[in-house]
């Protein structure tokens, strides 16, 4: 019998952070965007300045954070950590800047949910490595300016259409993070077993890379749970075997698609005849927040083409209606046909 560790939430977090690559070579997958970084960081540390501000944009779970940690540590940089969110008056921003020292990295996660006032504030400090404070109110108001360290800012943000003009120009290098090819998936997965030092074959974690939508923060999730799964279940080891029937009981089909991912479709297809239907009726019919469902669930359902994004909301493709073994009605087709078009 083996000994039964109780919970431990230091043991959790070592693992959370071995799970995470701390350097380029460890790092998987995005291949372009990990070169021209590499050659950015090498050649700001030859020249011994700061390296440009950086924007990541990409679905959520791609590893902005991993990538930015990443970026930091091999400048032999400090990172400070916090969210568009968290910075909500112009105090917070003031309070963020004034702890960084020389070198230091910013990242800021979610930066197109900054208000705007705190946004206008950062503009001086990326260009100018200034900050100006007001202080009092009316026309005694007066402004005082702060010299900052240089500092290199990376922002993050699943949403780069909301990023205005002004901000998205003051950084110099912009990379979009692409999903993971099944492939680089698999590669991860067999690196996350090894660390967490469970035994697993090759086609046990392609089964699970497939499954995974192209997510790194997906398939550590899944690799964890089948796991669990081969250990109780199973003698530990997971095969491919393991893995289906594992995956299986979790409700996550071949394609990758969770219950909430097939609660969408179906309503599209069931309550709403196809499409199309507008995102806040549909995320109200799911219960889910229409924010949740455009950046968590949709960019997978586009990117497999089962939804198309229309002017009067979304639509089942035939793609979908395929998916669950579904008839597609004439009129249906015809009607997306001309949604379609009318692009
Ligand atoms: N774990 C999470 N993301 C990873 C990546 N890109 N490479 C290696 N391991 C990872």
């Amino acid at each position: 019998m083996e000994e039964i560790r109780a919970f431990n939430p230091e043991h959790d977090e070592e693992i959370e952070q071995k799970l995470r690559p701390s350097q380029f070579d460890d790092y998987i997958g995005q291949d372009k965007v990990k070169e021209n970084m590499q050659i950015f960081v090498e050649a700001a540390l030859r020249r011994g300045e700061t390296l440009d501000h950086v924007l990541l944009y990409g679905q959520p779970g791609l590893g902005k954070t991993t990538l930015s940690a990443i970026i930091a540590g091999e400048m032999g940089a400090n990172l400070r950590v916090t969210t568009g969110p968290a910075i909500e008056r112009p105090g917070d921003i003031a309070a963020v800047l004034n702890d960084l020292t020389e070198g230091d990295f910013l990242f800021i996660d979610e930066i197109h949910r900054l208000s705007r006032t705190v946004e206008e504030m950062l503009y001086s400090a990326m260009e100018d490595f200034v900050f100006d404070i007001i202080i009092g109110k009316g026309p005694g108001a007066r402004s005082i300016r702060l010299e900052l360290p240089r500092f290199t800012l990376i922002g993050a943000t699943t949403r780069i259409g909301l990023l205005t003009a002004p901000l998205r120009d003051r950084f110099g290098v912009v990379h979009h993070l692409e999903p993971y090819s099944v492939e680089d998936l698999q590669k991860i997965v067999m690196r996350s077993a090894s660390v967490l030092g469970v035994e697993i074959e090759p086609p046990g974690a392609e089964e699970i890379a497939r499954r995974a939508r192209g997510t790194p923060r997906i398939v550590n999730r899944l690799l964890k749970r089948v796991r669990d799964f081969a250990q109780v279940k199973f003698d530990g080891v997971i095969t491919e075997e393991v893995a289906v029937s594992s995956l299986d009981r979790l409700e996550i089909d071949k394609l990758g698609l969770d219950v909430v991912d097939k609660k969408i479709l179906r309503a599209i297809i069931d309550k709403f005849g196809g499409g199309p239907v507008g995102l806040d009726t549909l995320a109200a019919s799911v219960d889910e927040e229409p924010g949740t469902l455009e950046d968590v669930a949709e960019p997978y359902l586009l990117q497999l083409g089962f939804i198309q994004r229309t002017p009067r909301g979304r639509i089942a493709t035939n793609a979908a209606y395929m998916h669950f073994g579904l008839e597609i009605s004439h009129e249906k087709t015809d009607a997306q046909i001309s949604l379609t078009e009318a692009q």
